[in-house]
């Protein structure tokens, strides 16, 4: 074990993720054994700006939060250094480069290494700091595990776990009313979240970015469960689903520092349109946020504080502009720039997929 007494930042950005308090309470457990500082870096990079706001981390400020959602650093989607907004003289918004200053601000505290936690936003922006010298180790987090290099992110499994219990207790209604009930999940451009909730929710259909659909089969399908005397569905729609020959529907853009646009909408039309295909009562329910919130599972906690943990070995080995990973059964560090080079989605001839296939539900293929 090392000797010498080291300077750690942690940083959690982009949307938080179950799981990662635990991955917090690891790293400053950990950190603290070897007699180390560790430091948490409040809403992303932003707190390496302004760096008043920086927590010193100890075991009584992260005593038992591996049960709790969120994040007790705070995190943002906005705020990316590299293109950080910033208000002018005339008040209007330019876009400049603060990575400069991030670094000054960096060196200046004496931080040995940043253990920057996130997507694929944070984690190409965790790349291009250690390009400009910072040691850096990223710990992978988002619910929509579309991380390559890693075979699962922690989050993914709470969040598919919430929308399984949200579809549980919308079929008690739906075979109540005989009604059809669209669920739209999230997950962005991979459909992790939809695949794994529909199938172990018992959905009729599933819709995901990576199988464009036909309305039409999963309305012949809908059909075709009635005259066997099933009169309700349950279709799941991920946010990114697309109709064949159709576009995925954006609900906001990206403004203000945000990197990305917001998904949305689509199972609302989805609805409307299974309405016109099949006569039938339809309803919709967007779940948002409500798939990122509450206590992770025993999954995401363990898989979190193994993040954790590993983060400060690879620190203590050297290991920077890498990235914690699971490679089962074991946790290895894979470079930063291979994580992000490809985004995961859920591969075709996935057992999950042609689980579902088996089972008889509609993909909409
Ligand atoms: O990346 C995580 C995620 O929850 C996506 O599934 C979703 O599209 C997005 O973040 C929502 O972002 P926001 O919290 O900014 O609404």
């Amino acid at each position: 074990m090392s000797t010498r007494t080291l300077k750690i930042a942690i940083s959690t950005g982009g949307g938080d993720a179950p799981g990662l308090n635990a991955v917090i309470r690891a790293a400053v457990r950990a950190a603290k054994s070897r007699g180390w500082d560790i430091f948490g870096v409040r809403n992303g990079y932003s707190g390496l700006l302004d760096t008043d706001d920086l927590i010193e981390l100890n075991a009584d400020k992260v005593n038992r939060i591996h049960s709790r959602g969120g994040t007790i650093i705070g995190t943002t989607n906005k705020g990316n250094p590299f293109e950080y907004p910033v208000k002018n003289v005339a008040g209007e918004v330019e876009v400049r480069d603060l990575s400069d200053k991030v670094m000054e601000n960096f060196r200046r505290l004496r931080f040995h290494a940043l253990i920057a936690v996130g997507g694929d936003g944070s984690l190409n922006i965790a790349h291009r700091f250690a390009e400009k010298g910072m040691n850096v180790i990223g710990v992978p987090k988002t619910i929509d595990n579309d991380l390559s290099g890693t075979a699962i992110t922690f989050g993914l499994d709470t969040a598919s776990a919430t929308a399984t219990d949200a579809l549980d207790k919308l079929e008690t209604t739906a075979r109540s009313h005989e009604r059809v009930f669209v669920v739209e999940v999230m997950g962005r451009y991979a459909g992790w979240i939809a695949l794994e909730s529909g199938v172990a929710g018992g959905a009729n259909a599933i819709l995901i970015p990576e199988i464009p659909f036909d309305l039409e089969k999963v309305a012949n399908h809908i059909l075709d469960l009635d005259v066997h005397g099933q009169k309700y569905a349950i279709v799941v729609c991920a946010e990114g689903a697309v109709p064949r020959g159709g576009a995925m529907m954006i609900k906001g853009a990206a403004e203000d520092g945000r990197q990305e646009v917001v998904l949305g909408g689509i199972a609302e039309w989805v609805a409307k349109e299974l309405h016109r295909l099949t006569g039938k009562d339809t309803r919709h329910l967007v779940l948002g946020h409500l798939q990122r919130g509450g206590s992770p599972t025993r999954f995401d906690r363990l898989l979190g504080t193994r993040f954790g943990a590993a983060a400060i070995r690879f620190i203590e080995q050297g290991l920077f502009d890498h990235m914690v990973a699971l490679d089962p059964p074991t946790v290895k560090a894979i470079p930063l720039t291979e994580a992000v080079s490809r985004m995961k989605q859920v591969p075709l001839d996935s057992d999950t997929v042609l689980t579902a296939r088996d089972i008889d539900i509609c993909l909409g293929d």
